[in-house]
């Protein structure tokens, strides 16, 4: 990063759920944001040459034994650092105030007042008083010396605190999540008027940036791209390509496990929409010839996984000019493996859908979203002109229909599911639903069921339709149709697809179920 990176808030992790949530709102501000480990070095942080610093939420009590290692020479960084939660007690703690169990757990709603100071200018006119979000067991109970309190709660008598050279604030409540009211001001105020950062964190910013990155690292050199048709790779290789033409190859593979129509539409918008050099790759018949007979989750999926780097391999090794592979990798997956390296675990599960690729292929990678979050991957994906049904796509996995039908896998069979996904996606775009959703699909059941058509009894297959609702697809939730959408599409699968006998819907939340059913 160049020209953007002078503005930049650094979050120190202490373990909080809600730490990208933090990351996420101050570049909604239109600020710079990165996470890193809560041990990282006053050194290593100060190369990061950061504006302010703030500090997540944490587990863990600053009285524990357990808690997070921090190198506390950070304090003595000249820049102003906002603690969150956990991080208001470290700074507590670290400056010799108390912190202590409290009587009462606080979590949830309270309602906090607070005085006049920097970090609420403007927070609810001339009000003093906001809703906010709170989860903590210990709290501040004695200030450290050049410290004041600026707000207060129903059960944390300090529940804001600054230090009289403005350089130090600590907040028990959460201002990034959306239950705080006014919570992104709070946060807008400390990234803008505090430590003085400017709103560069644009679409526009980005991909200059971004693109001169790819130009710097590749050089006059060659890209390779494996291109799914979802919307990373889209605007992967949207990038690449407005930074190095023709140099960027792209293979896509069909492998006879996509949606309708997808094979149509990556050739009609990527292809001759955006001039990318695309080679498709018909393989269905190699993939459905290893998948026959197999009806174990774990090993089609494997199987799907092994074909797919062996078919591209393949490929690859035709076009003779590539020296980098580029990957569609996003910050939410690039924070989780930096963390499974040493920083604070996140036990955050993410599928990736081309693993093994990089190393059966060991070209040095071309990551240009690593540090993007998905909502601005979509933003930069408009902003290089790409379709918008392409950008607002619900995530497909990587195995595709292949975990969607489930047992073993027939040609036949896809033809029936897939038909019945097309059906219920052309509904929920047409009823202005499918943005309201996270993920829906309909999945194949290998159960026949009776029903009558006319006169004729009718002894066909069950179509499950799916659809939920969630942030970060670890836990979600059914969407709340209303009756009369369900029938009418159940009526169109039944009347349209010979071989489906019966819809039903699927009420699971997840956990205990899983989003896709295999
Ligand atoms: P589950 O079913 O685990 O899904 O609740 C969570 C999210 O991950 C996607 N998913 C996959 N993506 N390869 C992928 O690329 C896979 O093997 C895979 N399995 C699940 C799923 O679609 C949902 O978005």
């Amino acid at each position: 990063m160049h020209k953007i990176d002078q503005d930049k808030i650094v979050i120190l992790d202490f373990g909080s759920q809600y730490t990208q949530l933090i990351a996420r709102r101050i570049r909604e501000i239109g600020v710079l944001s990165e996470i890193v480990s809560c041990e990282i070095s006053p050194k290593e942080l100060l190369k990061l040459n950061p504006r302010g610093i703030i500090f997540s939420g944490g587990p863990e009590s600053v009285n524990s034994k357990f808690k997070p290692k921090f190198n506390s020479k950070i304090l003595e960084i000249n820049r102003p650092i906002l603690g969150i939660c956990y991080g208001m007690q470290l700074l507590a703690n670290q400056h010799k105030g108390k912190v202590d169990l409290s009587a009462k757990r606080e979590f949830g709603h309270s309602e906090l007042a607070f005085n006049k100071n920097i970090l609420f200018k403007g927070v609810n006119g001339k009000k003093t008083k906001i809703d906010v979000w709170m989860s903590h067991g210990d709290k501040v109970v004695k200030l450290p010396k050049q410290f004041k309190k600026i707000a207060s709660s129903t059960n944390s008598k300090i529940a804001a605190f600054a230090s009289n050279d403005k350089q130090r604030f600590g907040v028990q409540f959460h201002p990034e999540v959306s239950h705080t009211d006014q919570g992104q001001k709070i946060l807008s105020n400390f990234a803008l008027d505090i430590c003085g950062c400017k709103k560069n964190w644009t679409s526009k910013n980005i991909i200059d940036d971004l693109v001169q990155n790819i130009k710097d690292q590749v050089g006059n050199k060659h890209v390779l791209l494996g291109i799914s048709g979802g919307v990373d790779s889209s605007v992967v290789a949207a990038l690449i390509s407005k930074a190095i033409g023709k140099r960027l190859h792209c293979i896509f593979v069909d492998n006879g496990l996509l949606r309708k129509d997808e094979s149509i539409q990556v050739n009609r918008d990527l292809k001759k929409g955006l001039g990318l050099k695309i080679t498709t790759v018909n393989a269905e018949d190699i993939f459905l010839k290893k998948l026959k007979g197999k009806t174990d989750p774990e090993e089609k999926r494997k199987i799907i996984g092994r074909t797919f780097i062996d078919v591209f391999s393949k490929e690859a090794k035709k076009i003779k000019s590539i020296d980098f592979l580029a990957q569609g990798t996003i910050y939410p997956d690039y924070i989780e493996s930096a963390g499974k390296k040493g920083g604070k675990a996140h036990v955050i599960k993410s599928h990736h859908n081309v693993g093994g690729l990089p190393e059966k292929l060991k070209f040095p990678l071309v990551e240009p979203l690593k540090f993007l979050f998905k909502d601005e991957v979509r933003k930069i994906g408009r902003n290089l002109g790409l379709p918008a049904y392409l950008i607002e796509r619900h995530p497909f996995p990587g195995p595709g229909l292949g975990v969607r039908l489930l047992g073993a896998i027939d040609k036949s069979k896809l033809e029936i599911l897939r038909e019945a996904d097309a059906i219920f996606m052309e509904e929920l775009i047409k009823q202005k639903l499918y943005n309201k959703i996270s993920q829906a699909y309909a999945a194949f059941l290998p159960v026949k069921s009776v029903g009558v058509v006319g006169d004729a009894r009718r002894y066909e297959y069950v179509i499950a339709l799916r659809a939920v609702v969630t942030l970060d697809f670890m836990t979600a939730n059914v969407f709340p149709f209303k009756q009369e959408f369900l029938n009418h599409v159940s009526t169109r699968i039944m009347n349209e697809i010979d071989k489906v006998s019966r819809v039903v819907y699927d009420i699971s939340s997840k956990p205990p179920a899983t989003i896709e059913w295999e």
